[in-house]
């Protein structure tokens, strides 16, 4: 097929197919490892923030429950209980822009507020927890309706005994606490029991998508690189190559038909340069013989 099209056919037609090669695998190449990469940026903001909420509840059951305890029978102060404070925290961060789409949640089979229910997804988080005490984190992505969401989580499990004072059964529980929470759910938790996981969500659409642009507009880029190098190329055969040949040809055509005293120079000194040189040997050689023959008509 590529035998009856012109040079520079030939090497437009064979440039675009590596175009074409090069730029699907790059291209797919390119967007995976984009995405890959703002998978990990996701994961390490996810696991600061779980590190920080962390470390609001160690601050909340060290430091500031033991200030307030005393008095919780009379008046119930949410600010003594570290979930609150993790959960206060994350709702002040959540009033800036860029992390209004950001979820935190203890997530509890039976929970003491009834939002900290874990729904079925998050179940299957605890129970994985339960039943495997060595697991400390686990994350992934979890695919919702508005996108695909990032999540991390972390087992939460009653590690004092002080806790029990709140969740193993109602009537050692501060009387304030019961007005409000009721004497149904949030008890019966036992010391060492992993009863709940603390997850971080963060929504992936935004930085994947991204990923995606930066990968069709680097993509692109290389595609217009590449066009201008084949409009070069092309422009280069024809001054280099297709023209001093074309009039080689020309030339070769002439003296076929008798024009040996054709006066030509070579166009340059690179292989053309080497063919002009040698047909014109040739054309000296040719009119000498003629030249023979014209005085000599005779002689074999
Ligand atoms: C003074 C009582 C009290 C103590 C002590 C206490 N909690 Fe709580 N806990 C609560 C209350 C009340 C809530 C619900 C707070 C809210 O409305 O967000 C809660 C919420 C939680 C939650 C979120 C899920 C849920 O039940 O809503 C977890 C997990 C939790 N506590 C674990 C612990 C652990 C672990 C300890 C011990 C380090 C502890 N709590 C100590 C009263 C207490």
């Amino acid at each position: 097929m590529l035998k009856n099209l012109n040079l520079k056919k030939k090497f437009t037609i064979v440039l675009l197919l590596i175009l074409a090669f090069a730029l699907s695998i790059s291209g797919w190449i390119l967007s995976s490892i984009l995405i890959e990469r703002a998978e990990d940026e996701i994961a390490a903001k996810a696991l600061t923030l779980i590190d920080t909420i962390s470390s609001v509840r160690v601050y909340s059951v060290d430091q500031i429950t033991p200030e307030l305890s005393d008095n919780l029978d009379n008046r119930f102060l949410p600010q003594s209980i570290s979930a609150y404070a993790a959960r206060e925290v994350f709702e002040i961060l959540r009033k800036q822009p860029k992390y209004n789409d950001y979820f935190y949640k203890e997530a509890t089979l039976n929970p003491t507020n009834i939002r900290d229910k874990a729904d079925e997804f998050e179940t299957k988080i605890v129970e994985e927890f339960r039943s495997n005490k060595e697991l400390k984190q686990v994350n992934g992505f979890r695919s919702l309706a508005s996108g695909n969401i990032f999540y991390i989580a972390r087992p939460l499990k009653v590690s004092q005994e002080g806790c029990l004072k709140c969740h193993s059964t109602y009537d050692v529980a501060p009387k304030s606490m019961i007005d409000i929470y009721g004497k149904n759910n949030g008890f019966g938790w036992k010391m060492n029991e992993i009863v709940g996981a603390q997850i971080i969500s963060i929504p992936g659409k935004r930085v994947i998508n991204q990923a995606r642009q930066s990968a069709v507009i680097i993509i692109l880029i290389v595609f217009i690189v590449f066009i201008a190098i084949i409009v070069l190329i092309n422009i280069f055969l024809r001054n280099q190559i297709v023209a001093p040949l074309k009039r080689l040809t020309r030339i070769a055509e002439e003296v076929s038909t008798g024009h040996l005293d054709l006066q030509f120079e070579p166009p340059s000194n690179d292989e053309i340069g080497s063919l002009s040189k040698a047909f014109k040997r040739m054309q000296l050689s040719l009119a000498i013989a003629f030249k023979k023959l014209k005085e000599n008509p005779d002689s074999k």
